[in-house]
């Protein structure tokens, strides 16, 4: 039961990016929160961040081949700009879980479009890294009960 938690760009500086909008918790704090309820629940949680498009895309296309059963993804600034990223989980058919820490539609309009909330099985936006986690709680409610 493998499953693939993706940050996109600048989520490497969580804590010390403008915490008054995305708060005090590391990235490295929230994978040590996430890791733990998975392996509670028998689930391996896989993580991966980067900054670069590039990175992201290749490392969604390598999805299929090491068994991923769903995505937790926070695409970040992509979230509002990639079609690319788009069409990379399109093409790999994994269903995946939008997250983002801060309420996207509160903000600049810019970020209140995304290129993945209509192809993903849903979005949980405002709730800081807590949305992590009922992303994560979702995904154990379904695999133990064997749905997609
Ligand atoms: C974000 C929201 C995006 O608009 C922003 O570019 C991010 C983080 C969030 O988690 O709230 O980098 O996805």
């Amino acid at each position: 039961n493998n499953i693939l938690l993706i940050n996109g760009p600048n989520l490497n500086l969580l804590g010390t990016r403008q915490p008054e909008i995305y708060g005090k918790y590391t990235l490295i704090d929230l994978i040590k929160i996430l890791k733990k309820q998975a392996k509670k629940n028998d689930i391996n949680l896989l993580d991966f961040q980067s900054n670069s498009e590039h990175l992201l895309i290749e490392k969604i296309h390598t999805a299929k081949e090491k068994l991923i059963r769903y995505i937790i993804f926070n695409p970040a600034a992509f979230t509002h700009s990639s079609i690319a990223l788009r069409d990379a989980l399109l093409a790999i058919d994994i269903p995946f879980i939008e997250v983002h820490i801060s309420n996207i539609y509160a903000r600049d309009n810019f970020r209140s479009h995304s290129w993945f909330s209509d192809i993903s099985q849903g979005v949980i936006s405002g709730f800081g890294i807590d949305g992590y986690l009922w992303a994560l709680k979702t995904i154990i409610n379904r695999i133990t009960n064997n749905k997609k």
